[in-house]
């Protein structure tokens, strides 16, 4: 497995392999990698030849307020979880090869970062769009591998490939799981022990939502309402936003139909966990959809 620290040199060994006929996938990440990250390597492989992964903490996509300063960093374990799963290439540059200058070209992005983690945390996509795009740039795969987790990310990514004609697939992997229920996240660490032990209570209050729309439920205000019930008996969980959107263009919507997205964002102390899952809802049907094409 190679690892390379600048772009000239990402950019070099992936031409040699693109050179041999390989189809290059990507897997853009901040790095402190766990299973949920691993699968996304085990998906790039099964559609590409040669697996890049880049771990970079993206300063850009971080507030002001946030925690980019404390985000979880540790290469030399990422390095072997990579390796152990297969991974052709680490890309893991420093904030001054991929920011030598703050960039002066920016994206914005309309309707589909109105709500959700968009309104909560401004210009977190801008910097999200940002950085990968200039990853593209730099790795230019075949295909690219986003977590469903992520379900607002994935959505823009999806969009942004379109719009601006990047020669890229995007391919959508499922949200992995703690045995408990809860999304596997880099952030978990900062969890206290109580913490932990509740913050099941945000797969918990989902599956309540799908379960009470299953029984006929429409009304999405209704639905928000037992979600927020079921996270209100966690004492120490502050929630930041539950909302339900059209996964077309991420409005809310009042009457659930269609392919609909139930997010939300929820403190746990410092750590702001996000979930969400989505549905397929028609007439009487309730399916639950773990990657969108
Ligand atoms: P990061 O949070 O490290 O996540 C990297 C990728 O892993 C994203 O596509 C995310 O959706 C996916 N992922 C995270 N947890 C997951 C889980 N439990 N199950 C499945 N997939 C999961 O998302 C980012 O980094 C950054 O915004 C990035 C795209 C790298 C741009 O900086």
């Amino acid at each position: 497995m190679l690892i390379t620290r600048t772009i000239a040199e990402t950019r070099t060994a992936i031409a040699h392999a693109r050179a041999q006929g390989k189809r290059i996938g990507f897997v853009p990440t901040m790095g402190y990698l766990h299973e949920g990250h691993l699968q996304l390597i085990d998906i790039a492989r099964q559609h590409s030849d040669f697996v890049v992964v880049s771990i970079f903490v993206n300063p850009t996509q971080f507030g002001p307020h946030e925690d980019f300063a404390s985000y979880p960093r540790d290469f030399e374990r990422d390095r072997k979880l990579c390796e152990a799963r297969g991974a052709d290439l680490i890309f893991a540059p420093e904030v001054s090869e991929m920011y030598p200058e703050r960039s002066l070209i920016t994206f914005q992005i309309e309707k589909l970062a109105d709500h959700l983690c968009g309104a909560r945390r401004p210009g977190h996509f801008n910097g999200v769009v940002l950085v990968v795009s200039k990853l593209f740039n730099i790795v230019q795969p075949d295909i690219a591998v986003f977590g469903q987790k992520d379900a607002q990310q994935l959505i823009i990514i999806k969009r942004l490939v379109q719009d601006l004609n990047f020669p890229v697939r995007i391919i959508s992997a499922p949200t992995v799981r703690e045995p408990d229920g809860l999304a596997m996240s880099s952030r978990n660490v900062y969890l206290s022990p109580t913490q932990r032990a509740q913050s099941t209570v945000l797969y918990k209050s989902l599956q309540r939502a799908k379960a009470l729309i299953e029984s006929g439920e429409r009304d999405a205000k209704r639905v928000i309402a037992e979600i927020e019930r079921v996270i209100a008996t966690a004492s120490e969980a502050k929630i930041d936003y539950i909302e339900i959107v059209r996964v077309s263009d991420l409005q809310p919507i009042e009457k659930l139909d269609g392919l609909v997205l139930i997010a939300l964002a929820v403190y746990f102390g410092k750590a702001r966990l996000i979930d969400n899952i989505i549905l397929d809802v028609i007439d009487r049907a309730v399916r639950e959809i773990a990657a969108i094409l």
